[in-house]
């Protein structure tokens, strides 16, 4: 069977930033920025951005697009002991997908009250049974994509939505510049902390940052590698990777004016989008339009997101076993729902913990966290020393001068720089 490929450079292009534009940026990245230093955070991010994630991204997508098959088999191509190895990245992202989609369904229940005009308790809403219709309504929507293809399915969804979401971005940009606490909060956003950068953690925060945003490091820009024709690579993801940085900087400038003109607190974090927000939204003029905007535009984000990653272990599927896309798509479709579940309940009145953690936070630390920088050591270590450099060469082009350096990064820095992002995570949740 000829392998499906992207219509075009664009339409990989823009399936490529709905993968990485995603709950990470919108939500994630200004609170990270604002716990970190400010505008000063910028300076680590920036260097692991363009240092560590962005070579790693070419990497993938270098894997991806001469080997035409997907993470499993990319591995087994690579050495055929380092099949589990692909295997275990999939059972990763499998893992990230299956808490992520129950975050992108509360996003998608917020969309829907405010729609209707029906304020939101989080506790009310957790506590009922709609975490588990929207977590299904959710999975269904995801999966229904990914089953009609990527062409028909993965791009076709970006080539819609990515537009809107663009617009939604600019339109909340310019409400929350014009709200009176606009001004103290672009300070509170990019008042540059300096002194904050000698703490190692502000680093490591970085690098967990860079990585989680750009989605690189799991096989997602492997896997769309794979479905495209000769490219130059390197600006492909350069193209991506600045999209992504001016979406999540764009979303500080909606966040931090809107926490400063409604008087809540800049380090609410993880509950600022689903509590603090919601409830300002609902005490305004007005207020629902923003809801509605707002959600719509993070639901988006993390639809696209969703999709690039229920695409991983579905191409595994079909490309090593020689399934149907509607067969796999099913089979994954199913083992995730039933992954989720603990996660969608965690919330619930049943209240699922362990170590008085809810599981779908446990889940985010465990595999989000943790797996996601262990994948990217995989990655780069495996395709670093076991592949022939010259395949990777051959993809990416460049002088030999550029070449040497790139082959130097993957191979010891960004191993180590993520070793030291594993040693830091390890010894703060200790600590
Ligand atoms: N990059 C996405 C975001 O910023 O929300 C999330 C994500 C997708 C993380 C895929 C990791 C991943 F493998």
């Amino acid at each position: 069977m000829v392998r499906e490929q992207w219509s075009s450079w664009t339409g990989f292009i823009l399936a490529s930033i709905g993968s990485a534009v995603g709950i990470g940026n919108i939500w994630r990245f200004p609170y990270i920025v604002g716990q970190n230093g400010g505008g000063a955070f910028l300076i680590p991010y920036l260097i692991s951005v363009f240092l560590f994630a962005l070579p790693l991204m070419m990497l993938e997508l270098a894997i991806g697009r001469h080997l035409q098959t997907s993470v499993g088999p990319a591995f087994r191509a690579i050495g055929e002991r380092f099949f589990p190895v692909g295997i275990l990245i999939v059972a990763t992202i499998s893992l990230i997908l299956s808490y992520y989609l129950v975050i992108a369904s509360w996003v998608f229940a917020y969309t829907l009250f405010f729609a209707l005009n029906r304020p939101v308790d989080f506790t009310a809403f957790t506590n009922s049974y709609y975490p588990l219709v929207f977590f299904l309504i959710t999975g269904l929507t995801v999966f229904a994509t990914v089953r009609s293809g990527v062409r028909e399915g993965i791009e076709r969804l970006s080539r819609y939505l990515i537009p809107v979401l663009v617009a939604i971005l600019l339109l909340l940009v310019a409400y929350a510049l014009t709200t009176p606490g606009a001004l103290a909060g672009i300070a509170f956003y990019l008042a540059p902390d300096t002194s904050r950068l000698a703490d190692p953690l502000v680093w490591a925060a970085a690098f967990g940052q860079a990585f989680f945003s750009l989605s690189v490091g799991m096989g997602i820009l492997l896997t769309y590698g794979s479905y495209l024709g000769r490219t130059d690579i390197f600006r492909s993801a350069s193209v991506i990777t600045v999209a992504d940085i001016l979406i999540a900087l764009l979303a500080g400038l909606i966040i931090f004016p809107l926490v400063f003109s409604f008087g809540l607190d800049p380090a609410a974090g993880v509950n600022l989008a689903f509590v603090t927000l919601p409830s300002a939204f609902a005490g305004i003029p007005f207020g629902a339009v923003l809801g509605v905007l707002f959600f719509a535009m993070l639901f988006v984000a993390a639809l696209t997101s969703a999709v690039s990653m229920l695409e991983v272990p579905v191409a595994t599927i079909i490309d090593s076993y020689g399934y149907s896309r509607r067969r796999a798509t099913l089979l994954v479709f199913c083992a995730v729902i039933l992954l989720g579940l603990p996660s969608a309940l965690s919330y619930t009145a049943l209240r699922l913990e362990l170590f008085g953690t809810p599981l779908l936070d446990l889940g985010d630390y465990i595999f989000g966290t943790l797996g996601l920088i262990v994948a990217g050591l995989l990655v780069s270590t495996v395709a670093g020393w076991f592949m022939n450099p010259a395949w990777i060469f051959d993809e990416i082009g460049g002088s030999r001068r550029m070449q040497r350096a790139f082959l130097f990064l993957i191979r010891y820095a960004i191993p180590l720089v993520l070793l030291a992002a594993l040693l830091a995570q390890i010894v703060r949740s200790a600590g």
